[in-house]
């Protein structure tokens, strides 16, 4: 199954689709966006999904094309043409094109929508869990407009790279302070004697929408949280410890710079988060809400 590409709300055929080399996307990195799926061909927490990337927007500036209204029902349009069994999609904006050197900004934003067949991390990775290196940072999150995802991913993209060099799924960001704040493009998380872990959003982090479900979840179960950084060194002591983002859901981390956490394997409350989460984008959280409840409150 091939993938499916939007411009500006026409279908393109995707050999056909194209963007102005002067766009300042390409250009600069100027862009915002969101990637998100879809469970039983639903796209899950869409509605949040747009008012994140008008917010991103609004943070750099870049004037919304058109309304949630019409950008929600062109997902909505785009899905139901793709007909994939489960979707993969990426929404984009960017400020539009420019002519090179020009200083004014231009005022031409575009809307670019990709779709393609949804491929899942293998049940593997869930089953056994991933190795995460850490990796300092000087910049803290997205330091030029905290909490926009915005399409300069190049800081990720280092990190990510020194990560697989080293063997490893995922780098997780430490700041100056050596507080560990979120992964090159995850929320991280760790257990320890029963207590939920993550950076608060005010520390820049992107606070990711998978992080907001599972920080629900674990409320809604009455688990003791805790919203502040951690240090390597914490991480390596947890009980559990797990990333989060919308394509690869809940993931848990079992090794970090080469040392196991939780005995190498994932715990069973990652396990029962994992589960819950997917009950929630399912739809059928109710069920699976009551019985995870019971087992990690006793
Ligand atoms: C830096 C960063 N943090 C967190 C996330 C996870 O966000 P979400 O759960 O909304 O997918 C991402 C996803 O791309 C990211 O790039």
């Amino acid at each position: 199954m091939r993938a499916c590409v939007w411009i500006d709300g026409q279908r393109i055929a995707p050999d056909a689709a194209r963007v102005s080399v002067f766009d300042r996307g390409f250009l600069h990195g100027d862009s915002v966006f969101e990637v998100l799926r879809t469970y039983g061909r639903v796209p899950f927490a869409l509605d949040e999904r747009l008012e994140r990337l008008e917010r991103s927007a609004r943070l750099v500036s870049i004037e919304l094309p058109v309304g949630l209204d019409v950008l929600r029902s062109e997902v909505v349009a785009a899905l139901e043409q793709a007909a994939y069994p489960e979707a993969y999609l990426r929404l984009m904006l960017t400020r539009g094109a420019d002519e090179p050197r020009v200083a004014a900004v231009p005022n031409r934003p575009r809307r670019v929508l990709l779709l393609a067949p949804l491929v899942p991390l293998p049940a593997e990775t869930y089953e056994l869990g991933v190795a995460v290196v850490t990796e300092r940072s000087e910049l803290v999150g997205n330091a030029i407009a905290p909490g926009a995802k915005v399409g300069n991913y190049l800081k990720s993209i280092l990190a990510l790279a020194a990560a697989r060099r080293a063997g490893a799924a995922e780098a997780l960001l430490v700041d100056r302070s050596g507080g560990i704040f979120e992964g090159s493009s995850s929320n991280v998380f760790l257990c320890s004697k029963g207590t939920l872990v993550t950076p608060p959003e005010e520390s820049g982090i992107l606070a990711g929408i998978t992080r907001r479900k599972v920080l629900e979840l674990a409320r809604s179960w009455g688990v003791p949280l805790e919203l502040r950084t951690f240090t390597p060194r914490e991480l390596r002591a947890a009980d559990e410890a797990f990333i989060t983002a919308s394509i690869r859901e809940v993931v848990p981390i079992v090794r970090v710079d080469g040392d196991a956490i939780g005995g190498g394997r994932p715990g069973d409350f990652t396990r029962r988060l994992l589960a819950g989460y997917r009950a929630l984008a399912l739809g059928g959280a109710t069920s699976a809400l009551s019985s995870a409840a019971t087992s990690v409150v006793n």
